[in-house]
Order: structure tokens, then sequence, then C-alpha cells
């Protein structure tokens, strides 16, 4: 059985760390802005168990002009699930979230390796490439929720 609840930051770590921090400190897992009252984390359980993450983070970019914007980070799927459509689900859980609390852009940096995922589920590049460092290659992704 699949389901999608709402958890704590804390909670998105045992998903975050193999994933995105691999053999890197527990504190290079923790984001600025994680326990503000506006920052919303969904993980997605298969038979009750933790499987794939993500958070929104109340953060408008220069980027674009829409006055209500929110940030993905943190988005990820344990090794072994992924391509099982996890990932997807997570992304349309947290759109239709937004979309009921009048959210009019959804934007992110996205992993050179994970473009190929998000414009599968609708989003698109801005700009040029840049490198975070420790991390790697990224885009600016975004997707209207609104016209
Ligand atoms: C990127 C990630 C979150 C995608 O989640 P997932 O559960 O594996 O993806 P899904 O199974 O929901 O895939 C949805 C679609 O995207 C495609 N897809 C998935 N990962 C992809 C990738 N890296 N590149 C291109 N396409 C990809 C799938 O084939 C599927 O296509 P389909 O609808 O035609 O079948 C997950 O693979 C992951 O955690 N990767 C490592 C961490 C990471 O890069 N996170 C993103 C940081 S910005």
């Amino acid at each position: 059985m699949i389901e999608i609840r709402n958890i704590s930051a804390q909670e998105t770590i045992t998903v975050r760390h193999p994933v995105l921090r691999k053999g890197k400190p527990i504190e290079s897992c923790y984001f600025d802005g994680d326990e503000l009252v506006n920052t919303q984390h969904f993980g997605l359980y298969q038979n009750d168990k933790l499987e794939g993450v993500i958070s929104l983070f109340e953060n408008n970019s220069l980027l674009f002009k829409e006055k209500h914007q929110s940030q993905i980070r943190g988005m990820a799927v344990l090794e072994n699930n992924q391509g099982k459509g996890f990932g997807r689900q997570l992304v349309e859980h947290a759109e239709k979230t937004l979309k009921l609390q009048n959210i009019d852009l959804i934007w992110f940096n996205a992993r050179e390796n994970a473009v190929g995922f998000y414009q599968k589920t609708g989003y698109e590049i801005i700009g040029n490439s840049f490198d975070i460092p420790s991390v790697g290659i990224h885009y600016v992704m975004w997707k209207k929720l609104r016209s």
C-alpha cells in the first residue's frame, strides 16, 4: 500500500542522507529553513516504510515575477525503489497541495542527472547550468501552477 504523509524535517533524514548526501556527515542533510512553520515535508510510504521524501520551502526566486512561489528541496527516493513512479507521485502530491495554498509557481535547483525526471513531470529549465560546490552541476527548473 502506498501512502503520502506529512512528516517532520527530522524524518526526511533517513532518505536524504543515503540518496542526496551519501558518505557525508549527517549535518549536511539539514537545510536552512527546514524547521520554519511554512516549510512542508512529505514522505511516501510503501507498506508503512518511508521510501521517498520531498520538502517545500516558501522562498521566492528573483528569476520569476510570481508573488507566491514555492521551492522544492530534498527530493529523493531510496535507490532500491527508484524508477517505480514514487518520485512522480511525490511531485504530484506537492503540486496538488500547493495549488490549494494558492501558490503560483514552483521552482528548484535540479541536479543535472535528475533534469530528465523533472522534464517528464512538466518542468522547464531556465538559464544556464551552475555548480553547487560538493553537490555538482544544477539547473533552475520551474512550472506555473496557474496562469
Ligand atoms: C530523481 C528521483 C527523485 C526520481 O524519482 P523516481 O521515483 O526514481 O522517478 P519515477 O519512477 O517517478 O519516474 C517518473 C518518470 O521519470 C523518468 N525518470 C526517473 N528518473 C529519471 C532520470 N534521472 N532521468 C530521466 N528520466 C527519469 C522515469 O523513467 C519515469 O518516466 P515514465 O513516466 O515515462 O515512466 C529519484 O530517482 C532520485 O531520488 N534520484 C537520486 C536523487 C536526486 O537526483 N534527486 C533530485 C535532486 S534535484
